[in-house]
């Protein structure tokens, strides 16, 4: 086997979770089945990272777009993310993991935030691995923010209108 050699890794590598729906059918398990194994493919990938130096680790969990599956695969999903956090957190702890969120979790089911609340917490002076999970994210939503928070500036007369780049 090639050596990998750590000087030469990605700083960053970002990954889209997708397939998971095909993985479960192929076996013919729920779709639950295949984001679980997904999940634990994903804590793999995490564990390896860190071992390999890599500065940073994007995951693209949960779009926008995710929310129109079923209500069952929606929570199944969201279940995994606090099983997650309540099996691992300590070890993420321990490796000195940061993890991150990127997108808006304010409307994620209650206890799934709350898990992720804490975690954000319990990592947030780690220093090795940054773990970045993007939830609820999406390309139109992120535009909708940034020119909500353009307005509001220009509003308070923080900001020129010609002065937006
Ligand atoms: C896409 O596969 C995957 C998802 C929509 C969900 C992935 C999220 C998790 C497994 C939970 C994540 C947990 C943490 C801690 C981040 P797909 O269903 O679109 O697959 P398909 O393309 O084969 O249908």
């Amino acid at each position: 086997m090639t050596e990998l050699i750590k000087e030469l890794m990605p700083k960053h590598v970002a990954i889209i979770m997708d397939g998971n729906g095909r993985w479960a059918k192929q076996r013919g398990v729920p779709r639950v089945a295949g984001h679980r194994a997904g999940m634990e493919s994903m804590k793999k990938i995490v564990d390896h990272s860190d071992k390999l130096g890599i500065r940073y680790l994007t995951v693209y969990a949960f779009s926008t777009e995710n929310w129109k599956r079923s209500m069952e695969e929606v929570s199944g999903i969201f279940k995994l993310l606090v099983t997650f956090v309540n099996r691992d957190l300590k070890e993420l702890v321990a490796n000195n993991v940061r993890v991150r969120v990127l997108g808006d979790y304010n409307s994620i089911p209650a206890d799934a935030r709350k898990a992720l609340e804490k975690t954000l917490s319990d990592t947030n002076e780690d220093t090795g691995l940054q773990f970045n999970i993007a939830l609820n994210y999406g390309a139109r939503d992120e535009i909708r923010r940034s020119v909500e928070r353009i307005a509001e500036k220009v509003k308070a007369g923080e900001l020129e209108p010609e002065d937006v780049t």
